[in-house]
């Protein structure tokens, strides 16, 4: 665990990292036994890869509001918070109001109900550009029908999307995830199945117009998200945005924008308000769904009415889902529930952006004055922190995180949760709730200080 950071200064690094991790290892020793049996049943332990963090995850007991408690008794403060799915914390009483209701009244009608309807219409409100939307379990299911209909309503083959840009496990878009990005993400997947894919440098309009005139006649989308989440928590040029939209616009392709994350987490209209920007697809998750499961893909009449079945036949027609828990009645009442009560209380938004700057600038701080080089990256209430490695002056795309020192990123948040009870998803941003608060973010500015002041002497960074 932690080699590099081993290998550049053996004894001292060693002595720190094995502090962090007996610290972790005496008081989770129940975690630990239950995460041995797992991975002799479930491959890693977990059933989402990045979930799995050395020496081994927590194992949950419950979370209610900021907490998250696990089965050994430790309560960590949550900036994991559901991938990010939870903007008012665990289980908020605006949910689980509904859900008691809603659970006893059928969890599923495998047909429609007015519930979905309703959800369908505050979207519509919220965001004018989802003139139709069709509701999926998952945020993969929406990103690929997104591609599915791209590719339907232009004819056309090509997909463009980001370097680092995460979708989802939808196959269509497993490709240029993870650095090396020129590499195959994994047995499994044929070369010929991302045959029609190709991928875009970040933040670099040069760059990506030049890898985009290549495959003009072909191209049917791009895709892109407005805050580069999984890859590092970077927000979008407006510049890079407008370009990649004019150039699709052009090129008679459409523009999609995968607001899974950013959609009612930066603002109550998606980054799409922020940016002024007029996507033919979007794509909606996560928050949507109020903690429970969700995808949606979203768009314009024209291109989304490709799914109506009614008067086409098969080859007319795009077969695009969402599946059996479509439109289940408890993920669209927390879904309505939370968008609700945002919708009523829009100054949310601010507050969570004040909080925002405050860990982002207080964390650069203290660093800083430990002579630790970092830079903490983000938008309104999501935030991470790199540590820059030589040569690197500021993050801007996944390829400058990929040659900043993740090790060291890893190891800071690990000690985090070891030592300071503070969780965020080893290397993974971290996102703020309305159940935070100032002193919250103190403690983990403070945290933070007393970590730099463990690594600063490690003299890696
Ligand atoms: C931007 C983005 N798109 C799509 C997805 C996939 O959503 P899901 O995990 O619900 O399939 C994610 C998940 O983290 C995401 O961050």
């Amino acid at each position: 665990m932690y080699q590099h950071i081993r290998d550049v200064q053996e004894q001292q690094a060693s002595r720190l990292v094995s502090r962090y991790i007996k610290h972790y290892e005496s008081k989770t020793k129940r975690s630990k036994q239950l995460f041995g049996h797992a991975s002799s049943i479930i491959p890693s332990g977990t059933s989402h890869n990045i979930r799995y963090f050395e020496p081994y995850p927590f194992f949950a007991r419950m979370a209610s509001g900021k907490y998250i408690y696990d089965v050994d008794g430790n309560a960590y403060t949550d900036y994991w918070m559901g991938h990010w799915s939870l903007i008012l914390g665990h289980s908020p009483k605006v949910v689980v109001d509904v859900l008691r209701d809603r659970a006893v009244e059928g969890t599923i009608f495998g047909t429609v109900n007015e519930h979905a309807l309703r959800l369908a219409e505050l979207i519509r409100k919220l965001m004018p550009r989802a003139e139709m939307l069709r509701f999926a379990s998952t945020g993969s299911e929406a990103t690929m029908y997104a591609v599915r209909l791209a590719r339907a309503y232009t004819g056309k083959r090509m997909v463009a999307k980001i370097e680092g840009g995460w979708h989802g496990f939808n196959t269509d878009l497993m490709h240029s995830v993870n650095y090396p990005f020129h590499e195959p993400e994994g047995k499994g997947i044929l070369e010929e199945e991302l045959r029609y894919v190709v991928a875009l440098p970040f933040n670099d309009i040069h760059g990506s117009i030049s890898i985009l005139d290549g495959v003009k006649d072909d191209l049917a989308c791009i895709i892109v998200e407005p805050l580069l989440g999984g890859a590092g928590c970077i927000p979008a040029d407006r510049d890079y945005l407008y370009a990649l939209q004019e150039h699709a616009r052009k090129s008679s392709a459409l523009f999609i924008l995968d607001e899974i994350v950013t959609g009612f987490r930066l603002s109550l209209h998606g980054a799409q308000h922020i940016y002024s920007l007029e996507p033919d697809l979007f794509t909606l998750g996560k928050i949507a769904g109020g903690g429970l499961p969700i995808g949606i893909v979203c768009g314009l009449k024209d291109i989304m009415s490709l799914a109506d079945v009614r008067g086409k036949s098969k080859g007319d027609r795009v077969s695009i889902g969402g599946g059996t828990y479509s439109e289940n009645p408890l993920s669209i009442s927390a879904g309505l529930a939370v968008l609700d009560h945002l919708a009523r209380n829009p100054y949310i938004y601010s507050r969570l952006e004040v909080l925002g700057d405050e860990v982002r600038r207080g964390i650069d701080k203290v660093m800083s004055e430990h002579g630790v080089r970092v830079k903490s990256t983000g938008m309104g209430s999501l935030f991470l922190t790199h540590f820059l490695s030589d040569g690197v002056e500021d993050v801007k795309s996944a390829r400058d995180v990929a040659i900043c020192n993740i090790e060291m990123q890893r190891l800071y948040h690990f000690a985090l949760l070891s030592m300071y009870d503070i969780f965020f998803l080893p290397s993974k941003l971290g996102a703020i709730s309305t159940e935070h608060d100032s002193i919250d973010i103190r403690r983990l500015v403070d945290a933070s200080e007393r970590i730099a002041g463990d690594i600063a002497y490690l003299n890696v960074i």
